[in-house]
């Protein structure tokens, strides 16, 4: 399969990028937005495509079966560069698969995307943004998988998660390891199709705890 990662030079996209190289059943096409960051791509094993998800991207569609969308503002930006790219962009991107005939697409979200009024005042706008574009997912007709982890953290992945639509206990984290492993487990386990669920770290390995979200 031909995926598309968008955010591909963010911190969790790089991840992703490497674990679709090390499947051997994906050929990985890199969305990134500055030219400098093609070489790392290549020398990842992906192929880059510079785009801007504040401007035109739709050529980064063209042979492509599925996306990954990984990207965000950060929290170094403003409310303005949330909603033009964690919201905007993320919509525009979900159009441009439609239009472009592409089925798959896997959308790295957050804990507290169907929860943002019980977030304080930054996390809300954050949270409402991305809660907007996983609406505009869920009604676009595409095959989709909505993964919202919990607070992300760096490290060795434990290869084990707790996954479900909604994790009672919401005050653990998740290795970005762990989740790109999670984001290319989904693209061909059929039981995740059309289901959106939180992920942590927990006790369950990753391919065992996606068969029963
Ligand atoms: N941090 C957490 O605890 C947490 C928890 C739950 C969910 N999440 C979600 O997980 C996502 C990934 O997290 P992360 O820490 O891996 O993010 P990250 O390292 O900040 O990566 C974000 C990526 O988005 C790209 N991007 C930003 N604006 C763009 C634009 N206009 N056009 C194209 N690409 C753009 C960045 O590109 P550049 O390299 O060019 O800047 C970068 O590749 C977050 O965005 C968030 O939505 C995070």
């Amino acid at each position: 399969m031909n995926v598309l990662v968008i955010g591909a030079s963010g911190k969790t996209g790089k991840l992703v990028i490497s674990s679709l190289v090390n499947s051997s059943q994906h050929f990985a096409k890199a969305m990134i937005r500055k030219a400098g960051q093609i070489d790392a791509m290549e020398e990842l094993g992906a192929k880059p495509l510079v785009g801007d998800l504040e401007e035109d991207f739709s050529y980064v569609f063209d042979e492509v079966n599925a996306v990954i969308f990984t990207a965000g503002s950060g929290s170094s930006t403003g409310p303005d560069k949330t909603t033009a790219v964690d919201e905007e962009g993320a919509i525009k991107a979900i159009d441009f698969a439609k239009e472009k005939g592409l089925d798959r697409f896997i959308m790295l979200s957050s804990m507290g995307a169907d929860t943002p009024s019980i977030a304080p005042n930054a996390t809300e706008h954050y949270l409402k943004a991305k809660g907007r574009a996983d609406q505009h997912l869920l009604e676009s007709g595409l095959n989709y998988t909505i993964v919202r982890p919990g607070a992300l953290v760096d490290g060795e992945g434990t290869g084990k998660i707790i996954a479900s639509p909604s994790i009672p206990d919401k005050s653990g984290s998740i290795t970005r390891e762990d989740v790109a492993e999670v984001l290319t487990a989904c693209l061909n386990e059929t039981e995740t199709y059309h289901k959106t669920f939180e992920i942590l770290n927990g006790d369950t390995p990753i391919d065992e705890a996606l068969k029963r979200v």
